[in-house]
């Protein structure tokens, strides 16, 4: 699942007084703002919400300003989730502003690994498929804006579970 250095970077953040995590998408109207709720709920379940500092942000630029897709909405609410997020790009300054920069798909790492000015903001990328666990053989998140609503209940099902792995690594 993961590796030793991403391991051992993930530990090293327990210390730090903020974990400031950044989950990345397409668009930021699907996948990115699910997980931010996803991740906030959880957070907030431990009475962490100081601890952290969690946003979402697209590689494009297509839905800036937008609240999360409807459907994403309703499937989200469903669980309990409030998805209130509005769309942003992507920005270099991110990689200063946050510790990790988790990338749903590979078409979003190559986009964030092309932005990255040096080692240090390399680092801080990560697939968000490294934290699913093997049961669901899923290496990445998919993108389900052309898809029905089993496209949003399987987003979903990923995102609780990449989540909770993630959590438990900087807990
Ligand atoms: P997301 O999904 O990357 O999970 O937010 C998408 C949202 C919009 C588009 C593609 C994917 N789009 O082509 O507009």
């Amino acid at each position: 699942m993961l590796d030793n250095k991403t391991e051992e970077y993930l530990h090293a953040l327990r210390d730090k007084h903020k974990i400031r995590i950044l989950f990345v998408c397409l668009g930021n109207i699907c996948r990115s703002p699910a997980a931010e709720g996803v991740m906030q709920s959880l957070v907030d379940s431990h009475d962490e919400s100081r601890r952290f500092c969690i946003d979402s942000a697209g590689t494009a630029n297509y839905h800036t300003g937008e609240l999360p897709d409807k459907r994403m909405r309703v499937h989200a609410q469903r669980r309990g989730y409030d998805l209130t997020h509005h769309a942003r790009q992507f920005k270099v300054s991110d990689f200063d502003d946050f510790d990790l920069i988790l990338g749903m798909d590979d078409y979003n790492l190559s986009t964030l690994r092309s932005k990255a000015r040096d080692e240090q903001d390399e680092r801080k990328i990560m697939a968000m498929g490294k934290f699913i666990s093997p049961i669901y053989h899923y290496d990445h998140v998919p993108d389900p804006y052309y898809e029905g609503s089993e496209g949003f209940e399987l987003v979903l099902d990923l995102l609780e579970d990449a989540t909770c792995n993630l959590y438990k690594q900087l807990s």
